[in-house]
């Protein structure tokens, strides 16, 4: 199962739900996450599901669980209880023995109690754990196991063939998070808030977060604190509250972002709506450096502002990338965060700063 949206839409809640839904169907659990600073630590999330059950386990289950090629790939791992010299013969591709080695250690331990393994931010998983990972799915039906995972849509630097193996699988079900709905946003609102929320309140929560539930967490703590219940005549303070704490989160993302992407966004919120020619020349970058840029993006749904693409021509890169930001829109409060960071860039050759 793959869960899939884009940051701070509740995937990692909606994992957490599946581990205690599996935990009380009986189920085992191993869990591990991917992180962007470990992604070039190869096997580091096949190690954070397999070590606490080979460091759990007896002496004797784990001589069970470390038999033959499970033992081998353990060895070379240096896994917990795995035997320090493994008998593997040098002709074979070691990264095939780690491979067919760690299919049966998952299939030792699934023998033993019906398996559910939870990878979260599968983006950022070391190719090394991507390839098993896909090695595992194509003989996951053999096995009394289940996968499941949590991704990003598209995320700079992600292995995204590897990434794409795992999560189009044709065995996978995707779910693809959507935002939280006005009913939910105005349940949120009413709970941490107190009293029944305004239509026009909520109205203007639903904008500042597009439904993001992060950021209606952020917005709601700043209300919170503020005192501001969620009447008609307070909607007036969620812009400006909003474009503080929403607009500082978003900002703080996008500075995580590659550089052009961040600037392409900067001029976007500045110009509210532009073709992509447009807001790449406010933002001094070519025109294939802006199509870059909004590829290297995060998706939609995030706040983004909108690049309508100039060239309709088909299979032109630059309406190719531009097309996903049709769909997208900021709000003032995105908006005001964002241009907030703004500074002019200077112009460049081949390019007109406006
Ligand atoms: N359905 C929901 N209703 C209310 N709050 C929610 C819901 N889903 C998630 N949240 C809250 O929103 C915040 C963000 O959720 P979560 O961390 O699961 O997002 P995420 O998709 O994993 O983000 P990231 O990609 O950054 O890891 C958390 O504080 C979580 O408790
Ligand atoms: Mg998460």
């Amino acid at each position: 199962m793959v869960i899939e949206g884009p940051a701070g839409i509740g995937k990692t809640a909606l994992l957490a739900a599946a581990r205690t839904a599996a935990a009380d169907g009986g189920m085992r659990v191993l869990r591990s996450r991917g992180t962007e600073l470990e992604r070039d630590f190869a096997f580091g999330v096949v190690r954070q599901l397999f070590e606490p059950p080979l460091a759990e386990a007896s002496e004797l289950e784990r001589a069970d669980l470390l038999q033959a090629a499970a033992g081998v790939a353990a060895g070379l791992l240096g896994l917990p209880g795995a035997p320090a010299d493994g008998p593997h013969s040098s002709s074979v591709d070691p990264s095939f023995t780690i491979l067919h080695g760690l299919y049966w250690l998952c299939a030792n331990l699934a023998a033993q109690c019906p398996l559910c393994l939870v990878v979260d931010d599968v983006h950022w998983a070391d190719a090394a754990s991507l390839r098993y990972l896909v090695f595992l799915l194509t003989r996951l039906e053999e096995l009394d196991a289940a996968l499941v995972v949590a991704t990003r849509p598209r995320e700079e630097g992600a292995d995204a063939e590897l990434l794409a193996a795992v999560t189009t699988d044709p065995s996978a079900e995707v779910i693809r998070l959507p935002p939280l709905t006005r009913p939910a946003v105005a349940h949120l609102l009413e709970s941490r808030l107190g009293g029944p929320a305004d239509p026009i309140f909520v109205d203007a929560c639903l904008g500042a977060t597009r439904g993001t539930p992060f950021l209606v967490g952020v917005l709601v703590d700043a209300l919170s604190e503020g005192g501001i219940g969620p009447t008609a005549e307070a909607a007036r303070h969620v812009e400006r509250i909003g474009a503080r704490t929403v607009g500082r989160s978003i900002a703080l993302r996008l500075r995580r972002l590659p550089e052009h992407a961040g600037r392409l966004a900067r001029a976007l919120a500045v110009l509210e709506q532009s073709d992509l020619l447009q807001a790449g020349r406010l933002a001094g970058l070519e025109e294939l450096e802006a199509a870059e840029a909004i590829r290297s993006s995060p998706a939609p749904n995030e706040h983004k502002p909108t690049a309508v693409p100039r060239d309709s021509s088909p299979g032109n890169p630059v309406r190719q990338s531009a097309s996903h930001s049709t769909c997208w829109s900021a709000s003032p409060p995105a908006m005001a965060g964002l241009s907030s960071g703004w500074s002019r860039p200077r112009a460049r050759r081949g390019s007109r700063a406006l």
